[in-house]
């Protein structure tokens, strides 16, 4: 063992001393990093059938709707703190059955049109199940939060058992994004003087957003437009 590797440990047990670890919490921390690789295998299905639908649209219109796709697997920290929350008991098993936003996946579409487009075409898949859906662009939140949010099983083909695992995928635009980033950090749900204005200013401020995000989809339309009708015209001549 080297120097530096024999200071870290000596500085490690100086602060924590030195803890036995019980053969018991060895085998539940086993059985909690499996739940959370099976999250993470779902998550790798989705990506991969939103990726392929992706380039597969590319490759046809010329055109990607997708810009990007964001993905994490709940904390351990916010499982139980959830699990807590909702009064659910505290064990894998009710993990499994209880939660759905373990396995998160957000798209990020370039126009409010792609963003149904691509939920249709990723729900008509034949191994996604649809369990559950939130139309928040339809009926955007009080504070102006805008998002289509899907709660779906995916199939995991494991060495002996295939299990169906629940992953929660958002699809927003990137000005909806753009807001719900900006939103989230402000952080503004923990009690602050003065904050129902600014309450009101965030939801002016979405309102804007998806007015910018209307206009951006119908300049695209009107371009499409007329890039067919000099096509068209284009042919005629030739
Ligand atoms: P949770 O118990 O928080 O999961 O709520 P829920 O089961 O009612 O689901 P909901 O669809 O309301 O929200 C799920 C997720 O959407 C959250 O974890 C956030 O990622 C996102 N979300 C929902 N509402 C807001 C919001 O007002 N602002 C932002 N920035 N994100 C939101
Ligand atoms: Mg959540």
């Amino acid at each position: 063992m080297q120097d530096e590797e024999k200071k870290l440990i000596s500085d490690i047990s100086s602060q924590v001393g030195y803890v036995t670890i019980p053969e018991e919490f060895l085998a539940q921390a086993q059985k909690i990093q499996g739940l959370l690789l099976y999250y993470s295998y779902a998550i790798k299905e989705v990506r991969t059938k939103l990726e392929i639908l992706n380039e597969e649209l590319a490759f046809r219109t010329n055109r990607n709707p997708i810009e990007s796709i964001e993905s994490r697997v709940k904390k351990p920290a916010s499982i139980i703190d959830k699990l807590r929350r909702k009064n659910f008991p505290v064990t894998v098993e009710s993990v499994f059955e209880n939660l759905h936003d373990v396995a998160g996946v957000r798209v990020i579409c370039s126009f409010i049109d792609d963003i149904y487009d691509v939920a249709e075409m990723f729900l008509s898949q034949d191994d996604i199940k649809l369990i559950e859906q939130k139309d928040y662009i339809e009926h955007p939140k009080k504070n102006g939060y805008r998002s289509l949010h899907l709660i779906i099983e995916v199939p995991v083909f494991l060495s002996e058992q295939t299990l169906n695992m629940k992953v929660e995928v958002q699809i927003r635009t990137m000005a909806m994004d753009f807001w719900a980033a900006l939103e989230h950090q402000a952080n503004y749900k923990k009690e602050i003087e003065g904050i129902d204005e600014l309450v009101v200013e965030l939801a002016e401020c979405a309102e804007i957003i998806n007015q910018t995000d209307l206009r951006m989809q119908d300049i695209y339309h009107k371009i499409q437009k007329i890039k067919k009708v000099q096509e068209a015209l284009h042919e005629n001549s030739t």
